[in-house]
């Protein structure tokens, strides 16, 4: 057998390859952005067609919306994705989408605090306690982050290290804290995972109108045609007809 197998390691040398090979997986688990839309394999971006449509289409258009069934990959895969390469700079060299070349100013909002806490904080910043195995690779997120009064580990803002070498600031909210909550500073992206009310929709398109920034919705259409659904899919409004229900020739 080879000297430099395993099996001729003494005991210290085998608990070092232990500890080598744990810290491997430990800094592994806190680069999940760099394994998502691999060239090859059977997670191959090749396999997600409109995924890939989703992200070249924020080059043209400021709205976008990911309106699909359940489980296809808009939380993770779209939403998420996209907001972590905007908030860290660190786009992949086939990225059709557009490119911000500074920091920026980002909300990521679901229905309610828990919801937000448990779909796109858990996405983008990994588990409480391990904070750095989401999305945003954990040596981009920059101190600790500070977090919402009332709601057991969820998170308020964190500030990303931008690869110009500025901060991007995160700031998580929630559709229950009612459209007021969404007044204030202007956005660069606002990532709206689930359906929103409408008033949430237009304050949030308002924080982004000085920036020229982007929204993203990623939702399964709950509501049916609601006036949301409908910003993006006019052509599927029920026509109203001229015609009288009754025609006067008709009656008697
Ligand atoms: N591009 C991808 N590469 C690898 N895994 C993925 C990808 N997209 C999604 N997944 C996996 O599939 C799971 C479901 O994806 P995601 O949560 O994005 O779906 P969804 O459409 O938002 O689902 P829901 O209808 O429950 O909101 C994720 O937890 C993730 O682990
Ligand atoms: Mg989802």
């Amino acid at each position: 057998m080879n000297s430099s197998t395993p099996a001729s390691l003494n005991s210290s040398e085998k608990q070092e390859l232990i500890a080598l090979l744990e810290e491997r997986e430990r800094r592994k688990r806190r680069r999940k952005l760099f394994e998502v839309y691999p060239d090859t394999g059977p997670l191959r971006r090749g396999l997600y067609p409109k995924h890939l449509q989703f992200f070249a289409a924020g080059t043209e258009h400021q709205e976008r919306a990911a309106v699909a069934a359940n489980r296809v990959g808009k939380s993770f895969g779209l939403g998420g994705f996209e907001t972590a390469l905007h908030l860290t700079g660190l786009y992949p060299q086939w990225w059709p989408g557009r490119r911000f070349d500074h920091p920026v100013d980002v909300w990521a909002a679901g229905d309610t605090s828990e919801t937000t806490r448990d779909i796109p904080q858990l996405i983008l910043m990994g588990a409480p306690g391990e904070y750095g195995t989401g999305l945003i690779p954990g040596d981009k997120i920059a101190g600790n982050p500070t977090h919402r009064a009332g709601v057991a580990q969820a998170v308020d803002t964190v500030r990303i290290a931008h690869a110009s070498g500025g901060m991007s600031m995160l700031g998580f909210k929630s559709y229950d804290q009612g459209r007021k909550k969404f007044q204030g500073t202007a956005k660069h992206l606002i990532w709206l995972d689930e359906e929103p009310p409408e008033d949430v929709y237009s304050e949030c398109m308002a924080r982004l109108m000085t920036t020229n920034g982007m929204m993203i919705c990623t939702f399964t259409p709950l509501e049916g045609l609601s006036n949301v659904v409908l910003k993006y899919m006019p052509e599927m409004a029920p026509t109203v007809s001229n015609e009288p229900l009754l025609r006067p020739d008709r009656l008697g």
